[in-house]
């Protein structure tokens, strides 16, 4: 299975979204061999549900709470999501770690949680430009992946998305080689230090003109694409190439 997942970030109203939503369903893009994970911003889940009710497209949040209720003003929970049947959840992306200092330690609490009330996490790791400058791209990782899932439930579905800082909103995407090598790293880590087989993704800066060779990577298995994700012409473009391979 190949994935394409829309992260919309802080982008589309309610009714942008919907409308969005409305044109994807037109193109009829379904397939067995592809998904399709649209992420709204909170208040855009429930209209979203609504409309994707007997759809194969599935739904993700973007961040959740680690607790599972209580004093948390502007919060969400695991239940709250669930409700919306939003069966996936962003952890761990770069944004949420720079500018609201979650820090792996809540990234892991938020992958215990996440896990332990069914449902899916997407868990984002990546290096920043001067990490990759210094060749620290797989101690970072290491340290990021080992932090994010210690103590998780080894049979819990997630996926993996790989996404280098500096490739996010850049316009400028990793090269093939680079997530090659990554992906392969990042693969072998995983069987190694946690004896489990888990997708990975890549993000950053993923476009219809670059994805068709990185699909082509053996441990690729889709993308978290967030710029490319907001226009409906170029996001079904990149489901299609995904789902020709
Ligand atoms: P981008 O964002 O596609 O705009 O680089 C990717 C992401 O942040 O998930």
């Amino acid at each position: 299975m190949n994935y394409c997942i829309a992260n919309w970030k802080m982008n589309k109203t309610i009714k942008e979204s919907y409308n969005f939503l409305d044109d994807l369903k037109k193109k009829n893009l379904q397939s067995t061999k592809s998904k399709i994970i649209l992420c709204p911003s909170f208040v855009s889940l429930k209209s979203l549900s609504d409309e994707l009710k007997g759809s194969s497209i599935e739904l993700g949040a973007q961040n959740v709470h680690q607790k599972t209720s209580g004093p948390y003003t502007g919060e969400t929970s695991v239940d709250m999501l669930r409700e919306f049947e939003c069966e996936w959840v962003i952890l761990g992306h770069s944004e949420r770690r720079q500018y609201f200092l979650e820090e792996d330690v809540i990234v892991n609490d938020k992958m215990n949680t996440v896990i332990e009330n069914d449902l899916k996490p997407i868990l984002c790791v990546g290096e920043n430009q001067s990490q990759r400058d210094n060749h620290e791209t797989f101690s970072v990782l290491e340290s990021q992946l080992s932090k994010a899932l210690s103590g998780i439930n080894k049979n819990a579905k997630m996926l993996i998305a790989y996404e280098p800082v500096w490739a996010i909103g850049t316009g400028i995407s990793a090269s093939c080689d680079q997530i090659d090598e990554v992906a392969n790293w990042i693969n072998e880590f995983l069987l190694q230090e946690f004896s489990i087989k888990v997708p990975i993704l890549y993000g950053g800066s993923v476009t219809s003109s670059n994805c068709g060779s990185m699909i082509g990577l053996e441990n690729i298995s889709g993308f978290l694409i967030g710029t490319s994700s907001l226009d409906i012409k170029e996001f079904s473009s990149i489901f299609s190439i995904v789902n020709e391979r």
